[in-house]
């Protein structure tokens, strides 16, 4: 993924303020643009239950509630660090949403210095993501946390 990516995201929810509307979009658009992406979506943190449940995506419907400590998308939201998965079937406690999934890039999204939620891509084939996808989806999401206060 190039970094013209960054500039798309911009450009697509400036002058619109509804997060779930710019969540959307952003999903479809990645998932219009890059290659071998079978799922591409947003989960988010609900304090009651200590999960994370699904948000807008793109892709085969989905695990809704994930514990905040388990799986790929868990251990990026409870260790606030980006996660980049070669391999998902060497990452213990890998869920798998869509057997198809072979890799995974999964980012934190971050309001007021504190981590809300998660922004995951997965790839039917291994190794999909590279250090430069990772630093342009990275950069992608801090576009979606400056634009508004979701
Ligand atoms: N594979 C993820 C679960 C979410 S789905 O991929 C959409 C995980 O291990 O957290």
């Amino acid at each position: 993924m190039d970094s013209s990516l960054i500039q798309q995201v911009e450009a697509m929810i400036a002058g619109e303020g509804n997060y779930i509307a710019n969540l959307a979009n952003v999903s479809a658009l990645i998932n219009q643009l890059a290659s071998n992406i079978n799922w591409v979506g947003f989960y988010f943190y609900e304090a009651e239950s200590d999960q994370l449940v699904l948000g807008p995506f793109q892709g085969k419907p989905a695990c809704i509630r994930i514990n905040a400590n388990q799986g790929v998308c868990g251990i990026a939201f409870a260790h606030n660090e980006s996660q980049r998965v070669a391999d998902v079937h060497q990452f213990p406690g890998h869920i798998a949403c869509d057997a198809a999934s072979q890799s995974e890039l999964v980012i934190p999204f971050r309001l007021n210095n504190g981590v809300r939620g998660v922004f995951d891509l997965d790839a039917p084939i291994p190794n999909r993501f590279s250090q430069q996808d990772q630093a342009v989806l990275q950069e992608c999401v801090r576009v979606l946390e400056h634009h508004n206060h979701y």
